[in-house]
């Protein structure tokens, strides 16, 4: 690893993609830290992306963050600066920032995830940092849990590290995004920005449920299962799987106190909708993250029915179709 970061004054672009976790990730053990508590899977998803460049700038004052064509200043932008300050250094000249999301920012539809594993990887670039994709997951961990499986391609795992340093907590691939062919539809029922972030909603939950130590020991055998479907390209039991483990932390959400809903009435009809095509022999399950929208995980032939029967619906004002995508790459002129 080059220790000697070089601040590239010409402009360096990344892409990186949401992913959806297929076993979650919701906790901590070591908040200072950004360590989480439960390793996960994950599906990286080719729809959904973030656009970063990023430029020093000898004659800025400050950091500049620019999110969609706007300003951002505040908590948002500190956080970027920190995250520079983190992979370079606090003796580095000025950033500016630009970030363009494809998706609705902040509601549900993992635009952290994204956003960090584009960070590190303009980051490294412009700054000749050499970081190879471990070391580009430790980093995008710190920005956010979720963006340390978006440095990957396809199918990625989280995993945990034995001690508190957070060298081992970092994701890897285990399919890449050409190895099966499934599909993710999210419903968008709200493109508002959610009640309770992630983070805070995951810190109230470790303080607060009396189901949380039950939530952190039953991960390990999820994350197991889920990589011998995904070994067997078992379909059934991957989406069993995924929407038991989705469930399983919106309860655990639901005991915090006080209690973190997520869904809205448009929510749980996408649930009840996916649950009677399913009834009719349909392959459809369903995840949720710290949102209101609803995922729906399917097979390639099946998803324009599944599409059709939520688009149907008076709450979900659009449906994206998402298949496996690729991991974080730089964007050449
Ligand atoms: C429900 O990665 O956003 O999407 O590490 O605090 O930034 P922080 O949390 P974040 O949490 C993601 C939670 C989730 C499940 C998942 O993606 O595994």
């Amino acid at each position: 690893m080059n220790i000697n970061p070089q601040f590239n004054s010409k402009q360096v672009k990344a892409v990186a993609h949401a992913n959806i976790a297929l076993v979650k990730y919701w906790g901590k053990r070591s908040v200072e830290k950004n360590l989480p508590a439960v390793g996960s899977v994950s599906l990286t998803l080719d729809a959904l992306k973030t656009i970063t460049s990023v430029a020093f700038d000898e004659e800025l004052h400050s950091d500049v963050f620019i999110l969609n064509d706007d300003v951002v200043t505040g908590k948002q932008a500190d956080k970027i600066s920190a995250f520079a300050d983190l992979m370079v250094g606090t003796e580095r000249p000025k950033i500016r920032v630009e970030s363009d999301n494809n998706f609705p920012t902040g509601a549900g539809l993992a635009s952290s995830a994204s956003a960090f594993a584009a960070l590190a990887k303009a980051m490294n670039e412009a700054c000749s940092l050499g970081l190879d994709d471990k070391m580009l997951s430790i980093f995008a961990r710190q920005g956010s849990g979720s963006a340390a499986r978006s440095i990957f391609g396809g199918f990625a795992e989280m995993n945990l590290g034995d001690d508190d340093s957070g060298n081992g907590d970092y994701a890897h691939q285990l399919h890449d995004e050409n190895y099966w062919d499934i599909r993710l539809l999210a419903a968008v029922v709200s493109t508002g920005p959610k009640e309770i972030g992630s983070t805070e909603g995951m810190n109230r939950t470790a303080e607060t449920s009396p189901f949380y130590n039950a939530w952190v020991q039953s991960s390990p055998n999820d994350i197991k299962e889920m990589k011998a479907a995904l070994a067997h390209k078992d379909f059934e039991k991957l989406g069993t799987l995924a929407e038991h483990s989705a469930m399983k932390m919106h309860g655990l959400a639901l005991s915090a106190n006080p209690s973190i809903l997520y869904w809205q009435a448009a929510s749980l009809e996408s649930i009840q909708r996916v649950w009677g095509l399913r009834k009719q022999g349909l392959p459809a399950y369903i995840t949720m993250d710290a949102g209101p929208q609803v995922k729906v995980i399917t097979l390639p032939q099946y998803a324009n029915e599944v599409k059709n029967a939520l688009i149907e619906l008076p709450g979900v004002s659009n449906v994206i179709e998402a298949k496996p995508g690729p991991g974080a790459y730089i964007l050449k002129d």
